[in-house]
């Protein structure tokens, strides 16, 4: 019996400090939402300085955001790129986890790259979108543009210890399917799920000023090149799936990943713009996967290569 009360009152204490370090804790300076608690979701702007500095910071983010207003076809500053925003496929100005977030970038650059076969700067990286995901042309690096995009994503990604890769950055990595994915099943299901806001052609939405999309392009002419990342297929599906149709977030995600695999076959059948990537991945071996693009080293067709079935190790 005694033994009963001492256990008693031992929970009752042990439940007192519980319920007293939860009530002193401080509140957090940031509420997350719990969708994202998780997930890298990008250093505070609310933080950014005042001075000098944030404003070039602030100006990198309007650059990511409003990238047509600026430097597309009708841009203000110059025309340097094909009237998409950065912000069309980094979500939520590079910030949204598993929507290609800028989260490692800070952390991981200078870095090797086996697509150019060299160290790439930040700077080298975001021309490469230039070039292809906005199949237009490189900035100068030293242009008051490219210094704002660099010093926004150095903000952001400033919490990041070096070399590590936040949880949600970039693109997940969707499993590979045994079979390979159906570009003609992926056209039923982009007629269902895509077509109201991309259009029966892919060819997107203009806003009324006619400068910035409401609905970017996910084919034709306007959209991005044949050396795009997005034109892997594996690219495309991790996007899709986790952000898809818009607004989606990897916890709400309505796409399995078999359709968002078929979906991206379909889209990626279609015609782009192309790109001369002859001096890509100079060591073939290193070659991704879902390189569309032959020669290969291990003898498969650019067909299998673009649409699986891919071995399952890499
Ligand atoms: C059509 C889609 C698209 C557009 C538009 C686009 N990008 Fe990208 N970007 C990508 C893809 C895809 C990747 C590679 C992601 C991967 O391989 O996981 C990428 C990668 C990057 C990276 C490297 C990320 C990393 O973690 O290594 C940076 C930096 C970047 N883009 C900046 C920009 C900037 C700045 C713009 C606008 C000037 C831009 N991008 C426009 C699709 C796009
Ligand atoms: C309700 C409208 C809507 C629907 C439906 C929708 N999207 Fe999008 N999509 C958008 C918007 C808006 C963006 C740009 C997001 C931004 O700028 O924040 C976008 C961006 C994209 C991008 C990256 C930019 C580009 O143009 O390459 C891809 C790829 C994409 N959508 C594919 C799809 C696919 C595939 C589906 C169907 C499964 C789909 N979307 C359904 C509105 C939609």
């Amino acid at each position: 019996m005694k033994t009963n009360w001492l256990l008693l009152l031992l929970g009752a204490l042990l439940c007192w400090m519980i319920v007293d370090t939860v009530s002193n804790r401080p509140l957090p300076a940031v509420s997350f939402q719990s969708d994202t608690a998780d997930c890298w979701t990008g250093a505070g702007l609310n933080q950014v300085p005042v001075d000098a500095e944030g404003e070039e910071i602030r100006y990198g983010r309007e650059l990511i955001t409003n990238t047509a207003y600026y430097l597309g076809p009708k841009g203000k500053i110059a025309h340097s790129s094909n009237g998409m925003n950065c912000q069309n496929c980094h979500l939520e100005a590079g910030c949204k986890p598993w929507g290609n977030n800028y989260g490692a970038v800070a952390a991981t650059y200078p870095k090797y790259r086996e697509r150019s076969g060299h160290i790439e700067s930040i700077e080298k990286r975001i021309n490469d979108c230039f070039e292809r995901s906005l199949n237009g042309k490189a900035l100068d690096s030293l242009s008051k543009e490219m210094r704002a995009m660099v010093a926004y994503i150095k903000w952001i990604g400033k919490e990041i210890p070096k070399g590590k890769k936040p949880k949600g950055s970039g693109i997940m990595d969707l499993p590979k399917m045994n079979r390979p994915a159906d570009a003609v099943q992926g056209q039923v299901l982009y007629t269902n799920h895509c077509t109201r806001c991309h259009g029966t052609n892919g060819e997107g939405q203009l806003q009324p000023d006619g400068i910035t999309y409401l609905y970017p392009p996910l084919w034709g002419e306007h959209s991005y090149n044949t050396g795009a990342g997005l034109y892997r297929i594996s690219r495309l599906a991790g996007f899709v799936k986790n952000n898809m149709p818009n607004p989606t977030n990897y916890h709400t995600c309505i796409l399995t990943n078999e359709q968002a695999w078929d979906i991206a076959a379909f889209i990626n059948s279609q015609p782009r713009p192309s790109m001369n990537i002859a001096s890509d991945w100079p060591d073939i071996s290193r070659k991704p996967f879902d390189h569309p693009f032959g020669p290969y080293k291990d003898g498969l067709t650019e067909t299998q290569h673009k649409y699986g079935p891919w071995p399952k190790t890499k």
